[in-house]
């Protein structure tokens, strides 16, 4: 059935009630893809080690950073709090030596989660912070309460009012001091935040049931990067001992665990062969697993990892903290069992708003329904062009990997939601043969 989709006509055209108004991805789909695509450097990891800037007034240097939006963001951010920083070509150099403002405005907050995370290093480094609260976001609340409560073990008086969260270390040094922490859900954003004011707490901090992501290792490497002590990164028990000051650091972020597991969902859901590298098989244990069980082959080379599909059976998962399968891929999965053989069920246990994405899909022919945060999925022989949107970050991961397999063609709008997280994702797909072009006005 796949071999007929993938020969069909590429010059469908559109009617004029499809055109899109918006910024938009035209993708025409049933191409298979060949050869090799390069994964840029971790978003969720680039954020946070910005933040860590603040620790010292030394110079951070920063390699492999992606070019996306978000980490625009993140930078301006930094600048109004005094930080300089010089962009280049896959790098970014910070300096917070001028620190001068402890309260980031909430126009550049909002909408920018991972920036509540600079109330950790700012806190730490002066002493006082007021920072706005992130908000919900469309895939769920949202809440910061386990970032507030650990920092308050470290000594911090935290009040929250009109929406802002005022924190201030008090005593003569005005320096956060070492304690135990026990985080009620292992938290990605709390752990980070957690880790990076104990770096300059007076004395030892342990983090329990903290997060194990890759992140979270990947900001331990850079804090003892910059002088600091940190054990147990990467298990539920992490210990920082706290250091008087922080050095500078030149440090490579990891590369993006998520955009490497996006785009091997490209090969599978176009039944193609593909290279993705780097890719660190450690990181994306739990979905590779998922793509063998479902009938691909993946090869790992020591740097990067080949996929091939031919054909995909259901598989059912159930997103989990790291080492589990994430919640950040489970939008782009579904749109890989959408077009598999049987019924696979899907139950996103992370965030409680996470598959609106289904509707989308259910435009395009998928065969989907939903219980409570529950997807049934039975695979359809092909899914057919749409216009649709990609309401988060990673529903429009998955409309552009369900374009790429559709008969016809597909228009995906949101794009400021991809361009957040993915860093030239069309021209990647582009060049291993994908027909993929950004329209910028309709
Ligand atoms: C990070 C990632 C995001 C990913 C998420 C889960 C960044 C910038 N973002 O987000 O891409 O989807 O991890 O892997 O790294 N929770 C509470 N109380 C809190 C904090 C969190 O109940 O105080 C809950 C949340 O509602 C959610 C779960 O914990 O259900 C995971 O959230 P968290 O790990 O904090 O996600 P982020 O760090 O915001």
């Amino acid at each position: 059935m796949w071999a007929q989709t993938a020969t069909l006509p590429m010059n469908v055209i559109l009617a004029p009630s499809q055109k899109a108004l918006t910024p938009h991805l035209e993708i025409r789909g049933g191409r298979r893809l060949e050869g090799e695509i390069r994964v840029s450097g971790a978003k969720n990891s680039a954020l946070v080690l910005m933040a860590a800037c603040l620790l010292s007034s030394d110079d951070l240097k920063l390699r492999n950073m992606p070019a996306l939006s978000d980490i625009q963001g993140m930078g301006e951010i930094l600048e109004s709090l005094g930080v300089t920083m010089n962009r280049g070509e896959g790098f970014v150099e910070l300096n917070a030596s001028g620190l001068n403002q402890s309260s980031p405005p909430y126009e550049l907050v909002n909408g920018l989660r991972a920036s509540f995370f600079c109330i950790g290093p700012l806190l730490a480094r002066t002493g006082v912070a007021r920072v706005p609260l992130p908000g919900g976001c469309q895939i769920g609340a949202r809440p910061v309460v386990e970032h507030v409560k650990g920092l308050k073990a470290l000594g911090a008086q935290v009040t929250i009012e009109h929406g802002v969260v005022s924190a201030v270390v008090p005593g003569r040094g005005h320096r956060l001091t070492g304690g135990k922490i026990h985080l009620d859900c292992p938290s990605v954003g709390a752990t980070e935040t957690l880790m990076m004011a104990a770096a300059l707490a007076d004395g030892e901090t342990t983090i329990e049931n903290a997060a194990q992501e890759p992140e979270v290792v990947d900001l331990a490497g850079l804090i003892i990067a910059m002088g600091g002590k940190v054990r147990g990164a990467g298990t539920p028990t992490i210990t920082i001992v706290g250091m008087e000051r922080l050095h500078g650091a030149d440090y490579m972020v990891i590369p993006d665990r998520i955009e490497a597991g996006t785009l091997l969902l490209a090969g599978a859901i176009t039944r193609s062969k593909l290279r993705i590298t780097p890719l660190i098989p450690e990181h994306l244990g739990a979905v590779l697993s998922k793509l063998e069980e479902a009938g691909c082959t993946l090869e790992s080379d020591g740097i990067g990892m080949t996929i091939s599909a031919d054909r995909v059976r259901a598989v059912d998962l159930r997103t989990q903290p790291f080492p589990g399968f994430p919640t950040d891929l489970q939008a782009p999965f579904m749109s890989l069992l959408a077009t598999a053989e049987g019924t696979s069920v899907i139950t996103e246990a992370i965030f409680e708003n996470r598959l609106q994405h289904v509707a989308e899909l259910q435009r395009m022919g998928a065969a989907i329904r939903t219980q409570g945060n529950t997807a049934f999925i039975e695979g359809v022989p092909f899914l057919s062009g749409a216009p649709v949107t990609g309401s988060d970050l990673r529903a429009s991961a998955a409309m552009v990997l369900a374009g790429l397999a559709a008969e016809g063609t597909t228009l995906v709008q949101g794009l400021k939601h991809l361009d957040r997280g993915y860093d030239r994702l069309e021209e990647k797909l582009r060049s291993v043969g994908a027909s993929i072009e950004r329209h910028d006005v309709g």
